[in-house]
Order: C-alpha cells, then sequence, then structure tokens
C-alpha cells in the first residue's frame, strides 16, 4: 500500500492510500494513539454511506469516540459549528491524550481540524478524507479553518494530524459533480509540478471518470507526493507552498460572488482557465499549453463560464485574497505545463477581461 509522508522538523505525517484500506482503521490508530477517547467529527452524508463500514474498520478502537455529524456545505464552517464541537469535547470529557477523527470533505476537516487544534492546546487528529478534493488537498498539510465576517478560512491554525488515511474506495458514492470538482485539483498538480503526471491525465480521462481504483489509487499518490514535499520545504506558506493556489485567486472569488452554487474544485478550474489566459498574456504559456489544459478540464466535465447575476461583485471578492499585497492582487501562474511561480502584478483590466471571458450574465 503506498505510503506518503510529510517531513517537517521534529515531526512526520504519514499518509496512507489504498483501495478498502479503511477497513484497517482502528489497528492503525492503535499504532499512534494511546488513548480512545475523543471524537468522530463526520460528514452527515459521508457518515450514511461509509460509517458502518469505518465503525467495523475501527473495532476495539472505536468503543471510546463519541460521533458528531456536521451538515455538507460551506456554511458548517463557521464558528457556531465550532463552538459545537466543543461543547462535545467538553461533556465527552476529552482529555489532553484524546483524539479527533474527521471524516469526510474539506469543510469537516478544517472544522474538525481547527476544534483539535485548539482543544487544550492541540490534541492528536486523524483525517480520513471522504471526497476526491480532500483526499488530494486539503487533508494532506494541516491546514485548518473557519470562515467569519464572509471571508473564507480566515480564522484557522496549522495543525498536522498524526496520519492521513486515504481510501480511494470511499469515492464510489460521491456525486458526479463533487467527484469530478476534485479533479480539478488534480490537474492543478500537474500544471504546478509535474507535465508527465499531466500527460498521464490526458491518457486517462475515462479511466478517472470511470473512477478506476487502479488509476485513481497511483493519482491520489502523486498529488499527496507533489503536496508532501512543498509542504515539507514550507509547512507556513513563506514561500514555495503558495503555488498550490494555483487557479485560487479568480477560484476564491468566482466562489464567494456565486454564493453556493459553484463548488469550490469548479472554482478552481475556472480560475485555472483565467491564470492560463493571464500566464498567455505574459508570454508565460504557449496557446497551445493553455489549450492543452483546457482541452483537460473540458473532457473531465469542469466548467468554462459560471452565470452571475452581479458581475462586478468578483472585482471586489479579490481585495479578500490572501496574496493580496499594497490592495494589488498577485496570481500563482504557470511556465508551460509543470512549473509555477507568483507573477508580477498584471493589470487590472486585464483581469477584468478575462473574468468577463469566465462570466455570463
Ligand atoms: N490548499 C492549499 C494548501 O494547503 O496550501
Amino acid at each position: 500500500m503506498p505510503r506518503v509522508v510529510v517531513r517537517l522538523p521534529g515531526r512526520t505525517c504519514p499518509i496512507d492510500i489504498g483501495s478498502g484500506n479503511s477497513d484497517s482503521l482502528g489497528e492503525r490508530l492503535r499504532r499512534v494513539s494511546s488513548s480512545s477517547r475523543g471524537l468522530i467529527v463526520a460528514d452527515a452524508r459521508a457518515w450514511r454511506c461509509h460509517g458502518g463500514r469505518l465503525q467495523a474498520g475501527l473495532g476495539r478502537a472505536g468503543r471510546g469516540l463519541a460521533v458528531v455529524t456536521v451538515l455538507p456545505g460551506e456554511r458548517s464552517k463557521s464558528l457556531g459549528q465550532l463552538e459545537r464541537l466543543y461543547g462535545a469535547l467538553l461533556r465527552h470529557e476529552v482529555g489532553r491524550d484524546g483524539l479527533v477523527v474527521a471524516v469526510g470533505g474539506g469543510v469537516v476537516g478544517d472544522l474538525a481540524g481547527l476544534a483539535a487544534a485548539g482543544w487544550h492546546r492541540g490534541i492528536d487528529l486523524v483525517m480520513v478524507p471522504t471526497t476526491l478534493l480532500a483526499q488530494v488537498d486539503s487533508a494532506v498539510g494541516g491546514k485548518t479553518a473557519v470562515n467569519f465576517g464572509g471571508v473564507k478560512n480566515v480564522i484557522g491554525a496549522f495543525h498536522q494530524p498524526r496520519f492521513v488515511l486515504s481510501d480511494v474506495g470511499l469515492l464510489s458514492t460521491l456525486a458526479d459533480r463533487d467527484y469530478r470538482a476534485g479533479l480539478a485539483e488534480v490537474v492543478k498538480y500537474g500544471m504546478i509540478a509535474d507535465a508527465a503526471f499531466f500527460a498521464r491525465l490526458e491518457r486517462g480521462v475515462d479511466r478517472l471518470l470511470a473512477r478506476d481504483p487502479a488509476l485513481l489509487v497511483p493519482v491520489v499518490t502523486r498529488c499527496s507526493r507533489i503536496k508532501a514535499a512543498i509542504v515539507g520545504r514550507d509547512e507556513r506558506e513563506a514561500g514555495e507552498r503558495i503555488t498550490l493556489n494555483f487557479g485560487h485567486t479568480l477560484g476564491h472569488a468566482l466562489e464567494a460572488a456565486a454564493r453556493g452554487r459553484l463548488r469550490h474544485g469548479e472554482a478552481v478550474a475556472l480560475g485555472m482557465r483565467g491564470a492560463a489566459r493571464l500566464a498567455e498574456g505574459l508570454g508565460w504559456m504557449t496557446r497551445s499549453d493553455r489549450n492543452r489544459l483546457e482541452s483537460l478540464l473540458d473532457r473531465l466535465g469542469l466548467p468554462a463560464a459560471v452565470r452571475l447575476a452581479q458581475p462586478g461583485v468578483v472585482i471586489a471578492k479579490l481585495k479578500y485574497d490572501k496574496k493580496v499585497r499594497n490592495r494589488q492582487p498577485r496570481f500563482v501562474l504557470t511556465r508551460g505545463v509543470g512549473s509555477a511561480s507568483v507573477a508580477p502584478p498584471i493589470n487590472a483590466s486585464r483581469i477584468r477581461a478575462v473574468l468577463a471571458d469566465l462570466i455570463e450574465a
């Protein structure tokens, strides 16, 4: 079974990837945690689909774990839900040696991760990501957060999990739209770091869409390995980690303006299309490389435009991007396929023109 390790000073975080490997969750847990007292924080839908199997996989290690479910959707990443989790940790008398097991996608991982980061100044966290997006991105690297005042991820902490268990078998029950949205983050890794991987995705579209575990295991492994290496060099996002933000500058702004009508991955797909057009304008990408990206996103069924009633809102949302300096948005752009860096400031009219092509009024 593939294992990827995030190596940080004085700590490591293993990521086990397989198909059906959640059956051994209890055994895996016993190897890292002396206490089995804590909370399972689970996405309500994921728990309906997989809770029975995960409880069986936990076996005796699950006896001291109370289950709290969280409604799917970005609105659950709130201080209110965080307080609810702290209430549950208090009620179940979870001490400093306790743990939180997050079962779900990015929303649950971020929320449960922040609960674990704050409880007694930090207790053990285990991630069992149940979406493709979480397996390749949000469950890896230790970022946790909730949204506040309409600003995404503005209250958060870095808190590395003791381990991540990625079982691609759990992806079989994902809604088609959610699964495809996760593929956008997969494409991102090819674009920012690995041209050969990008070409493998181009060849494997049918098998990817069929959720073939024989392809998904190496794909999740490759994405996790790329992210683990970047996080190992730059955990706190002082530099290189920002390249993981490719497609996210325009993507986050479009996602916020669409008010829940775009999945995160769909917004990232739009953001990557926009970023590629900006890169082409700067001479960083050829037309043919941009076409390769757009054609792969098309074949994966990812959107090329979004309908927005108030397109002007998107520009206003850009000011909340974490990369803003001197009130100017900054973009991670790719140089061809397989390498990325932060671009020099881009003219506001150019940004507006690119956005106009991504928005249907
Ligand atoms: N999702 C981007 C990061 O973890 O840095």
